[in-house]
């Protein structure tokens, strides 16, 4: 039995051990925000929050989760109530057949809090992070869409990051 906290709920499953954390939240959970693109780690379509940092949901075990803190698309929003980022990917039309989007948007939310502290990326150093498009798009490269959104959703995320304090640097 793994036992673990999913969008602020206590969830208790047992399931095969071999069982991804993707195919947990879609198939035995119902929760179906998050998609299986590639199911190797390649797409970013299955991204989610884990303790708050992003993963491909298809590359983690379910049972290797005890104890964490999951967060899906479903935990960030609802339809009547959206989150920031999901209010920002609207209004900027950042998504086109929306099946990547769900994945975007966990990987979004991520990448403003790994501005914010400052994380290095490759495209700037340890001392020179902040929320430029240049930035933005590095960080969300790992989610491939092939809609040809990826304006739309840099606009997003540094309009989200911007309203949430952080200085937008774009030019
Ligand atoms: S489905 Fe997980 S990265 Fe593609
Ligand atoms: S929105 Fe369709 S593949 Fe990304």
């Amino acid at each position: 039995m793994t036992s673990l906290t999913i969008n602020g709920q206590t969830v208790e499953l047992d399931v095969d051990p071999r069982t991804t954390l993707l195919d947990a939240l879609r198939e035995h959970l119902k929760l179906t925000g998050s998609k299986k693109g590639c199911d190797h780690g390649q797409c970013g379509a299955c991204t989610v929050l884990l303790d708050g940092e992003r993963v491909n949901s298809c590359l983690v075990l379910f049972a290797g989760c005890e104890g964490q803190d999951v967060t899906t698309i479903e935990g960030l929003g609802t339809e009547d109530n959206l989150g920031a980022m999901q209010r920002a990917f609207v209004s900027h039309d950042a998504f086109q057949c929306g099946y990547c989007t769900p994945g975007q948007i966990c990987s979004a939310v991520a990448t403003l809090k790994e501005v914010e502290r400052g994380d290095a990326s490759i495209v700037t150093g340890k001392d020179d992070v902040h929320l430029s498009r240049i930035e933005v798009q590095e960080r969300m490269s790992g989610n491939i869409c092939r809609c040809g959104a990826y304006n739309n959703i840099v606009d997003a995320v540094i309009e989200t990051g911007s309203s949430d304090g952080q200085k937008e640097a774009a030019e």
